[in-house]
């Protein structure tokens, strides 16, 4: 029988808690193997830093999950599993919808919806602090963004939750029941640009309709490939931040005060829940080369799962990693990734959640979490559910 792997990304031990498999993989496997799946795991910061700074050795455009092949990749052309120069193009075409003014401009919206889903909590006395508000947040700025109706924001939260939380195993034909609601979600997006086509307005998928790049519209595959990525990463990463916070605000009450009476401490402490708990533990990249990486041979083809949740918790880049401390903001980290694919919505997530919390912490500064936490049960670290007495 083969010896169970130290890193097994399908294993229900690491969804409960990854941190002491990742400290025995920086410690004593910070190059290890996946004989099972045919991957390696880097798990160092510095290590999973420089596999970032070579996108074109370090592909993502065969998928970004050790199980994903570039036929799956492929389905929807999107930025995340693209590779310059193609990615660079489309990428530029975004870029402009996310420039640190333009996110500036959302806050007066975000505050306004903010306040709505708190106001409805209150008037219910307790409520799913995740299904009430950290998920409806971001749904709703990232359809408005992009202009898709706020009413079937339960449709599409619940399609994306589908797609986010499958945890197909590496070479398994995805199962077509599990596609479906993803299937509905696209013919969704699809409905949505045919009637922007007849009728564009000030909104995001307008505007990719009217982009060209090298005199070429885009593809409607590449178009339903943004919508559904903008969609989903916009939703699922920031309600678990939010979420992440939430917890560790309750189970570090001093924190919580003191963030409680000095607003202004919040885009620091929202860093640091960034590196604690990172909502997104890790993303492969493919090698497009044979490389010895300190005596291992890595080979074409294989590949390497860049744990960022790790990275961030390294001794070796942090002073007392597993100490949650928000009054001291880490000079770096890497719970947005970095580099070609740093993340594109970083701004706006850092604005929804810095509102979020002032509104959170400000109005119902004494929230109690209830029993009945549950965590997801995809890949992403954070919560499906925070039951709470406000
Ligand atoms: C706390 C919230 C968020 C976290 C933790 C997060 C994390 C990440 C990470 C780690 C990557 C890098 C992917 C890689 O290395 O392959 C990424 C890329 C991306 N994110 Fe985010 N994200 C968040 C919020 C958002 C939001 C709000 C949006 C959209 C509005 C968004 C859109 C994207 C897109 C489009 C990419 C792909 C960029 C590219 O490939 O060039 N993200 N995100």
């Amino acid at each position: 029988m083969k010896p169970k792997p130290l890193y097994d990304p399908y294993s229900p031990e690491l969804l409960a808690d990854p941190y002491p498999v990742y400290r025995e993989l920086r410690d004593n496997a910070p190059v290890c193997y996946n004989e099972e799946h045919d991957f390696w795991t880097l798990s160092r910061f510095a290590d999973v830093l420089q596999a970032l700074k070579q996108p074109r050795l370090y592909s993502s455009a065969q998928g970004i999950a050790v199980g994903m092949t570039s036929e799956m990749s492929n389905t929807f052309e999107a930025v995340i599993t693209m590779d310059p120069p193609r990615h660079t193009q489309m990428r530029a075409l975004v870029n402009r919808a996310f420039t640190p003014r333009r996110i500036a401009a959302l806050e007066p919206r975000v505050l306004e919806v903010a306040t709505a889903l708190i106001d409805d909590c209150i008037e219910k006395g307790s409520c799913d602090l995740v299904g009430d508000f950290a998920a409806p947040l971001p749904t709703i700025v990232i359809a408005e963004l992009l202009g898709v109706p706020s009413e079937d924001q339960k449709m599409f939260k619940e399609r994306s939750n589908a797609l986010v939380n499958q945890r197909g195993r590496p070479g398994e034909v995805p199962d077509p029941a599990r596609m479906a609601p993803v299937m509905e979600l696209v013919l969704y997006l699809n409905q949505v640009y045919d009637e922007r086509r007849e009728q564009p307005r000030d909104d995001l998928m307008s505007a990719l309709l009217a982009a060209e790049v090298d005199g070429q519209k885009l593809s409607q595959s590449e178009l339903t490939g943004f919508a559904l990525l903008l969609l989903i990463a916009g939703n699922e990463t920031t309600t678990n931040l939010l979420g992440n916070g939430i917890q560790l605000m309750h189970d570090y009450p001093d924190q919580r005060t003191r963030l409680a009476t000095n607003p202004g401490a919040l885009p620091d402490a929202i860093e640091e829940f960034l590196r604690y708990e990172s909502p997104i533990p890790g993303l492969a990249r493919t090698l497009t080369e044979d490389l010895d990486f300190r005596g291992h041979a890595f080979r074409k083809g294989q590949k390497v799962m860049l744990l960022y949740g790790a990275a961030n918790r390294d001794e070796r880049q942090f002073e007392a990693p597993d100490v949650l401390d928000t009054s001291k903001p880490p000079t770096q980290h890497l719970a947005f990734g970095f580099g070609a694919h740093f993340c594109l919505g970083a701004s706006l997530a850092r604005l929804e959640a810095r509102i979020g919390f002032e509104q959170l912490l400000s109005r119902l500064p004494d929230y109690k979490l209830l029993a009945g936490a549950e965590r997801n049960a995809g890949g992403i670290r954070g919560f499906a559910q925070l039951p709470a007495e406000l």
